[in-house]
């Protein structure tokens, strides 16, 4: 709660300019992402879904300047955070957008446009009227496998050991094969450290499509 307080009190002070030189404008009747009109550029593009505060991808794009990401955030105070440390940043290669990623994974994005997915500890929905709420569908999945280049990976965490066995075997059988990456978010995201801390397991796979 004291996290989005200070969400909307530092999204009223003067950083907003910052903020909003990364934050992704959707309007217009058919808003589009196109990542070399958005970035101004051509490099290969890195998005994390559901990036909370972004502790990972503000780390990430800081160590990879020659990479572009895109950080999707659903919670308008989480995502105005988060467009406050990545204006304050001053990184040029990062964008937020607040949006449901759902929307932006299965309408937004050219196909083939995308060289990682970081997809964190998404929200579990445990009780079974809220389930329609996930993230992970067969259809997610199958949009995911569109947007991603040939061989470019999807990276998935999460402490739900009975969700992360649904989600490895959704993408198993929507074309997904499993590689021996190392997922990079699955201990340096803000959960992955709260997890970690309180010694709870981490179920974490690396998966590229078969084509
Ligand atoms: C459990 S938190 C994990 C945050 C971050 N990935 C981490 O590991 O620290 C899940 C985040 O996903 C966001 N989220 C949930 N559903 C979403 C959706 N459909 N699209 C985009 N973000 C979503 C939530 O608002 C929340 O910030």
């Amino acid at each position: 709660m004291s996290r989005l307080r200070k969400g909307s009190r530092v999204w009223r002070d003067e950083e907003v300019s910052a903020a909003s030189r990364v934050l992704v404008a959707c309007a217009g009747p058919y808003f589009t992402i196109e990542p070399r009109t958005l970035f101004e550029r051509a490099a290969p593009l890195e998005i994390e879904i559901g990036a909370g505060r972004g502790d990972f991808i503000l780390e990430r794009a800081a160590k990879a300047p020659e990479r572009n990401f895109l950080a999707v955030e659903l919670a308008a105070t989480i995502a105005q955070l988060m467009a406050v440390r990545a204006g304050r940043s001053g990184l040029t290669n990062l964008k937020v957008v607040r949006m449901d990623a759902r929307t932006l994974v299965n309408l937004m994005l050219p196909e083939a446009s995308v060289d990682a997915f970081h997809i964190y500890f998404p929200d579990p929905w445990p009780k079974e009227r809220h389930l329609k709420h996930r993230l992970f569908t067969e259809w997610f999945a199958a949009s995911l496998k569109v947007r991603l280049r040939p061989q470019a990976p999807l990276f998935v965490a999460t402490d739900v050991a009975g969700y992360a066995e649904e989600i490895f075997a959704m993408l198993g059988e929507g074309g997904f094969v499993r590689t021996e990456l190392a997922v990079p978010g699955a201990e340096s995201t803000g959960f992955a450290q709260r997890f970690r801390a309180a010694g709870k397991p981490i179920h974490a796979g690396a998966f590229v499509a078969r084509r």
